[in-house]
């Protein structure tokens, strides 16, 4: 049956950022569906583990920073989720940060920061999980991208790099590890309401012409990623690569 395609019974994750935010949600919901999940985040997921243990899925947290994380780290931190939950089948690159200023002083510190974070470390995560996938016959990768993957944005001159990085990256990918069963896919959200997103939020202007813009007539919620990430993480999703999803109230659109 048609929803059986969607289901991640006996699947593991491995979710960056699943402590908070957008990357709690999609924790959360791919462990609704069925899976295991991994957590990779600097600060404890607490939450996140009650609530998926309350679901009797299985929980690992681990604690890795990755402005400071080398590529053999992350490969440990693979190698980790394979040695204590016994696969790796999905892998959600959605740790992220931003850090916002005028184009013309911006600091190196942060243009390295943002990149490292949003860019190098996605990158080299995934191929160390591409690895124990391509071993394993198959695989979801899925990205979060951005609204800013495809327009400039306002002073965040190297998230908006970063990000366009992300959609590239998503295609190369997909491109390459298609032959091996692996999906690499991207979800673009529009304006969520997170701790990404607190500053404009409180700007009253900012917050009114940002709502003023999105189609749905409201801001995002982390649930509203829930369903296209299950989708991506499940068999429901096989035949699709390279696609970059926008959850954006229509905001991409208009
Ligand atoms: N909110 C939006 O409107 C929006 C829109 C488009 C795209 N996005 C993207 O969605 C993703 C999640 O964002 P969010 O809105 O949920 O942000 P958030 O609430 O600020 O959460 C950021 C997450 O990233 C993790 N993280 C940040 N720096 C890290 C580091 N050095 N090492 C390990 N983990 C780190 C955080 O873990 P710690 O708590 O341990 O630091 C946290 O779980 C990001 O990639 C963001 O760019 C968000």
């Amino acid at each position: 049956m048609i929803l059986d395609l969607f289901r991640l019974d006996g699947r593991v994750a491995l979710v960056t950022g699943a402590n908070r935010g957008l990357g709690q949600a999609a924790a959360i919901a791919l462990a609704e569906a069925g899976a295991d999940v991994a957590s990779l985040s600097r600060q404890e997921p607490r939450e996140t583990e009650a609530v998926i243990r309350g679901l009797g899925r299985r929980f690992l947290a681990l604690q890795c920073d990755l402005l400071a994380a080398s590529v053999e780290e992350l490969q440990g931190i693979v190698e980790r989720v394979v040695r204590e939950l016994g696969r790796l089948d999905i892998l959600v690159n959605n740790a992220g940060i931003i850090r916002r200023a005028p184009a013309l002083e911006y600091r190196e510190e942060d243009w390295d920061a943002v990149l490292q974070v949003n860019l190098k470390a996605l990158f080299f995560l995934s191929q160390a999980a591409a690895r124990v996938m391509v071993g394993q016959g198959g695989g979801k990768i899925i990205n979060i991208a951005s609204a800013l993957s495809f327009q400039g944005g306002i002073l965040v001159p190297a998230y908006t790099a970063a990000k366009h990085g992300v959609a590239g990256l998503t295609h190369a990918l997909a491109n390459e590890w298609a032959k091996h069963g692996i999906n690499v896919n991207a979800i673009a959200p529009g304006y969520m309401e997170t701790d990404n997103t607190a500053p404009l939020r409180a700007d009253p202007a900012r917050f009114r012409a940002i709502l003023d813009r999105i189609p749905a007539g409201r801001w995002g919620r982390p649930e509203d990623l829930r369903g296209v990430v299950v989708c991506l993480a499940s068999r429901a999703s096989d035949y699709m690569h390279g696609a970059i999803v926008a959850v954006d109230g229509g905001w991409l659109s208009r």
